[in-house]
């Protein structure tokens, strides 16, 4: 019987990007992805330990599939993301269900992994490692479906050497690493040859590419370059429309990235830039290296140099020793910045990070009512932002009908959603570039209306 897998994926892109890999390597393997968990014999849970809670789940989980496992003969359940890097042989002692657990830096061996468990040896592997052979993976295979077609993910360094006091990264994603440019450029000619044409650059911190080896004097060597020089070669590309990257870190935001979002014309007007928090002396504590001024300076350059750019960011409240004037800095700085949107989220302490052992901690309820304080005037942004919108007209990469299910939609340079229906060819397809009339403005997304063929004759002439 040819066997099938399923991947459940937990946290940030990072890990989806992940699950796409381990996918790939699956199908090398000789493997199918399966319509469904019931028809699966091999489960992956690609997992995130950044707060308590998705932990937590990953523990519930794995109790439920119990039966899962019991239902089928020869059924395999594979653990590996953060959770598993930083538990390692401790997850098969805990959990009897789980028959192999793979670190972020071991996704080439999963294959192996699986071999071994069919045999019935039970393995981790969660070494670390500080080369560049985990970013060797084989070409897409054919099998391979796409998550969205039109855009793909582009991992261009690893790891986080920042050591900000609360996060708990740096222990599960290891040292920085940056791969050579050659091999970042010709991995994005692939996937454009192959129709993608938006391209997402990713790295935890992913503007400190190739700062090391820049620092060391050593850039030529290693093949990289500071981060806006490989934006700009990335922007050549012929057939590249779209240029994106997640997450910087504000202290890389440095003149040459100013100057790439005046001048490249493939880079989105949107950029996510996590902020944390308003207030000085917490932005201490976190050992985030700016101000909350420093941060406002760093989104008007960005606005200067491209004036229609989006900032959106993350934020935590009721980090230890936040007193309600350092929350009342963060709103400041929410609405000063104008934040377009923004993911925020309840401090929670994570093992082995400077921050769990400081002992000022704010009550749950306390950081729970920051935090709907937070989210109400997020809101508020985000609408009146869309609300500038109404009237324009934009260019929207497909990616498949709405949440409802009655309009078609997708995203515009500044990422944001773009419900749209009208008069559509019938030849649309994902991936591909459509132009709507923004009309109406939700929280979530813009409404409009696709434009005639004989409008976008008039755009086009424009351009
Ligand atoms: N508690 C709450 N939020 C956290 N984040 C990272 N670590 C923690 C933590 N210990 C948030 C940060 C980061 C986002 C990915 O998750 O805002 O930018
Ligand atoms: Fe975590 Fe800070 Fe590194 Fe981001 S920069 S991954 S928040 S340690």
């Amino acid at each position: 019987m040819e066997s099938r897998f399923s991947i459940r994926t937990f946290g940030c892109q990072m890990n989806v990007h992940d699950t796409e890999k381990v996918a790939n390597l699956l199908h090398h393997a000789g493997m199918q992805a399966a319509t469904d968990e019931a028809e699966a014999d091999l489960l992956v849970i690609n997992t995130c330990s950044i707060r308590e809670k998705a932990e937590h789940r990953l523990y519930s989980d794995l109790g439920a599939l119990r039966s899962w496992k019991e239902a089928g003969e020869g059924r395999l359940i594979g653990v590996g993301g953060c959770v598993a890097q930083q538990e390692g042989d401790a997850m098969l002692r805990r959990f009897p269900q789980v028959d192999f657990v793979f670190g972020t830096h071991n996704l080439r061996h999963v294959p192996a992994l699986i071999e071994d468990a069919r045999a019935g040896r039970r393995r981790s592997d969660t070494t670390e490692s500080r080369s560049l052979e985990r970013f060797e993976l084989p070409e897409r295979h054919p099998g391979l479906s796409q998550t969205t077609p039109g855009r793909a993910y582009l991992t261009v360094m690893e790891g986080c050497d920042m050591f900000c006091s609360f996060c708990i990264v740096p222990r599960t994603r290891g040292r920085e690493i940056s791969r050579p440019a050659a091999a970042i450029l010709d991995e994005a000619r692939r996937l454009v040859d192959q129709g993608v044409r938006e391209i997402t650059l990713l790295g935890q911190t992913v503007n400190a590419y190739g700062r090391h080896d820049v620092r060391r004097g050593q850039a030529a060597q290693a093949g990289t370059m500071p981060f806006h020089e490989l934006l700009a070669h990335l922007d050549a590309i012929p057939g590249l429309r779209r240029l994106r990257y997640t997450s910087p870190h504000p202290i890389f935001v440095d003149e040459g990235l100013v100057r790439a979002h005046g001048q490249l014309e493939s880079l989105c007007p949107h950029v996510h830039l996590p902020a944390q928090s308003g207030s000085d002396p917490v932005l201490e504590q976190m050992r985030r290296r700016y101000t909350a001024d420093e941060l406002r300076t760093i989104a008007g350059d960005l606005r200067d140099a491209r004036p229609d750019l989006v900032l959106t960011t993350d934020l935590i409240v009721g980090f230890p020793g936040e007193r309600h004037a350092d929350f009342e800095e963060t709103l400041r700085l929410v609405r000063d910045v104008g934040f377009v949107d923004s993911y925020s989220f309840k401090y929670s302490a994570r093992p082995e990070t400077r921050a769990a052992s400081l002992t000022d901690t704010v009550p749950p309820e306390v950081a729970q009512e920051r935090l709907e304080e937070l989210q109400a005037l997020q809101r508020e942004l985000t609408i009146a932002y869309h609300r500038r919108r109404v009237g324009e007209d934009v260019e929207v990469l497909l990616e498949g009908t709405s949440r409802r299910g009655d309009q078609l939609s997708g995203r515009d340079p500044q990422h944001r959603i773009v419900n749209f229906s009208g008069e559509t060819p019938s030849d649309w397809a994902p991936g591909d570039f459509v132009w709507a009339h923004v009309a109406e403005a939700t929280p979530h997304s813009l409404i409009g209306e696709a434009l005639p063929s004989a409008d976008l004759l008039a755009i086009a002439s424009n351009h």
